[in-house]
């Protein structure tokens, strides 16, 4: 039996009325780009975040985008983003002319590494972009303290992670904007692109919605200039459909990721990431050194397999179920393995930032930020869609014991 990665159908198909009804209501009203289709998405996701506003956007790398130019951040300022992350959080920087400055990766949650932000700092610093890789949070009590103490602006990049805490707080409220993407694969998806921002401040909300269609107010004249950001209606009335099944999914994924711990964490040499090493390294900072020299070092780490931990104070929605693999090489043998057994994985990302030729003339050399480095090469992203069967992430168990105990 094959395994994939996802399967849209299955989650799409399950509502393939309800779509349907969505679709003719949308064509039939003649009504395609922003309007109350939008609107009614908007006013939906602003109570399911708990934020003032949310804004439909055209994608997660949309909001990005609007959100940077909100914030005036342009030519000559510099913001702090994770190197081992999707190329989009980055790329917006570039954009808007502003410099990426590349920060570390914490080994256990995946997520920026905030002492390593702390030393990036520098009088030209704008804004800190965290960003909540595979559906957990980043530390985000040491991201707002930086952001405190240097006045930066904080811009979550939750496209993975909306749903998922932080202290009970949700993804894209804490910071001065949240961004979010419904890609297709992501915990809502739409059927398309499209995006939102998020943000409890008024005035911000204000400018992100001007910007969204090219800085136009009123119409047809232009104080500012934007883009065409817009969400379309199709796209917010499809995810009006899937919204209140969401927690429906988030709660199917915690579901699977108990069965991967449960049968993995079995196995001899695997271990679950812990996250004293994690939330509380401004608290610990000689063992988070001690991490990162092992890092350093390419010296190989004590177990074969890790599993992905949750931190103390959050949760995680799984957007990704990530486990990792120390050795050179064996990474590549397991998906090897599960491809020669029909089974879907990914590497969520083989390429950390700084290596990428797009930023070569930043000047980095790989050992430069030595997590995100490893990470590329050791991650490795399983199966865990909500609506995968339990027996086959039974079979994914099986293959991934078979190949540890050869
Ligand atoms: C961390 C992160 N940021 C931004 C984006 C961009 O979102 P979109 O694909 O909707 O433009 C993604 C999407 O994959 C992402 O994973």
């Amino acid at each position: 039996m094959n395994v994939s990665l996802f399967d849209l159908k299955a989650q799409n198909g399950a509502l393939e009325r309800e779509l349907e009804e969505a679709f003719l209501r949308v064509l039939r009203s003649g009504h395609f780009i922003l309007g109350p289709e939008v609107d009614r998405f908007e006013r939906a996701l602003a109570e399911f975040t708990g934020a003032k506003h949310a804004l439909g956007v055209s994608s997660g790398t949309d909001a990005i985008l609007v959100a940077l130019m909100a914030l005036g951040i342009g030519p000559g300022d510099e913001v702090l983003c994770p190197s081992f992350t999707f190329f989009a959080t980055a790329g917006c920087v570039a954009r808007v002319g502003a410099k990426p400055v590349f920060v570390d990766s914490c080994p256990v949650c995946f997520n920026l590494d905030v002492r390593d932000a702390a030393r990036r700092i520098t009088p030209r610093t704008k804004a800190i972009i965290p960003v909540h890789l595979f559906g957990q949070m980043a530390e985000m009590e040491g991201v707002l303290e930086l952001a405190r103490q240097y006045g930066l602006r904080v811009i979550e990049d939750a496209a993975q992670a909306m749903g998922a805490t932080y202290r009970g707080k949700q993804a894209a409220t804490l910071g001065d904007f949240g961004t979010i993407s419904f890609f297709p694969t992501k915990n809502l998806g739409a059927l398309g692109d499209a995006g939102a921002v998020v943000t409890n401040d008024t005035a911000l909300f204000e400018k992100a919605k001007i910007l969204r269609t090219h800085g136009m107010e009123p119409k047809y004249y232009h104080h500012v200039i934007g883009g065409n950001f817009r969400l379309d209606a199709l796209q917010a009335a499809m995810l009006s459909v899937k919204l209140p099944h969401f927690n429906g999914y988030t709660a199917a994924r915690r579901r699977n990721a108990a069965l991967y711990a449960e049968r993995l964490s079995a196995l001899p040499n695997v271990t679950v990431s812990k996250h004293e090493n994690c939330g509380s390294q401004r608290a610990t900072p000689e063992r988070a050194e001690a991490l990162r020299k092992v890092a350093a070092t390419g010296k190989r780490w004590s177990h074969d397999l890790y599993l992905p931990g949750v931190a103390p104070e959050r949760d995680s929605i799984w957007n990704q179920y990530t486990v990792r693999l120390a050795e050179p090489g064996r990474r590549d043998a397991l998906r090897a393995h599960l491809t020669a057994r029909g089974i879907g994985s990914e590497i969520y990302y083989p390429l950390p930032l700084h290596e990428q030729a797009c930023f070569a003339h930043l000047g980095h050399k790989p050992e430069d930020f030595p997590c995100a480095h490893r990470l590329a090469g050791e991650v490795l992203s399983l199966p865990i869609y909500p609506e995968i069967p339990a027996e086959q992430i039974e079979q994914v168990c099986a293959v991934i014991a078979e190949f540890l105990q050869a």
